[in-house]
């Protein structure tokens, strides 16, 4: 579909909600902000006991770029906002190396709480949170969604090693993926920070390639989008 009709497309999909706001005026709310609430009420594992905040996720509801991150941190259960910490900063140094800013990319996490003394979600924290982020996908339609680190990466490549599949895109039931190492591993272990740098700056390339094949609308195009 066109660029130029894409978004309009979205807008169709996200719909419309009607809420009410504290003085019981009816209001607007996305089909996004909903989830949103319904995350920030979830009960659905024991890491619900010990939240300041849930974390949802936040960013245009028509992002094309999506990135997932694990879980929230210490700063991140706080503020109820994702990638607030270290990690957060040098996402944005990286994503401004490309040209972009925090505010025109979606960024989510796997889980949606913060595990105690940031230990690894487990995978029975995974799959609670899977819906969520399975409808935050739907509804946000992004053109690529940037995998971060392990945990994101295993959720769309069960068994792959990070090692070998960072910085190669994936097409899966017709979202494009990429996996790329943390930010966090990188910022621990400076030898990976050549390839974050590396794999982020393929990132509008592979943007300028999805919106060629998008607006020219060829089948033999679409054929070369398969091949990711
Ligand atoms: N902050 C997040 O929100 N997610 C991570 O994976 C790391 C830091």
């Amino acid at each position: 579909m066109p660029a130029s009709l894409r978004h309009l497309a979205n807008w169709a999909i996200i719909g419309t909600l009607l809420a009410q706001d504290p003085c019981g005026r009816q209001i607007l709310m996305s089909e996004l902000t909903e989830l949103y609430d319904q995350i920030r009420a979830c009960t659905r594992c024991v890491l619900a006991q010990g939240r300041t905040r849930a974390v949802p996720g936040e960013g245009p509801e028509t992002a094309d770029v999506m990135f997932i991150g694990e879980a929230p941190g210490f700063h991140e259960d706080k503020s109820g906002r994702p990638f607030v910490g270290a990690a957060g900063r040098f996402l944005e140094e990286l994503l401004s190396d490309i040209g972009l800013h925090r505010k025109d990319v979606y960024i989510a996490n796997v889980i949606k709480c913060r595990p105690p003394g940031n230990r690894s979600p487990t995978p029975t924290e995974i799959e609670a949170c899977r819906p969520y982020l399975d409808r935050q996908i739907e509804l946000v339609q992004p053109r690529i969604v940037i995998t971060l680190g392990r945990f994101s990466m295993e959720r769309h490549f069960p068994g792959a090693r990070i090692s070998s599949i960072h910085g190669i895109p994936k097409k899966i039931d017709g979202v494009l993926y990429y996996p790329m190492y943390h930010p966090a591993a990188a910022l621990h272990q400076p030898s990976l920070r050549q390839d974050v740098v590396g794999d982020m700056k393929k990132i509008p390339e592979l943007l300028r390639q999805i919106e060629q094949i998008e607006e020219s609308n060829r089948p033999e195009d679409a054929e070369q989008l398969a091949l990711f």
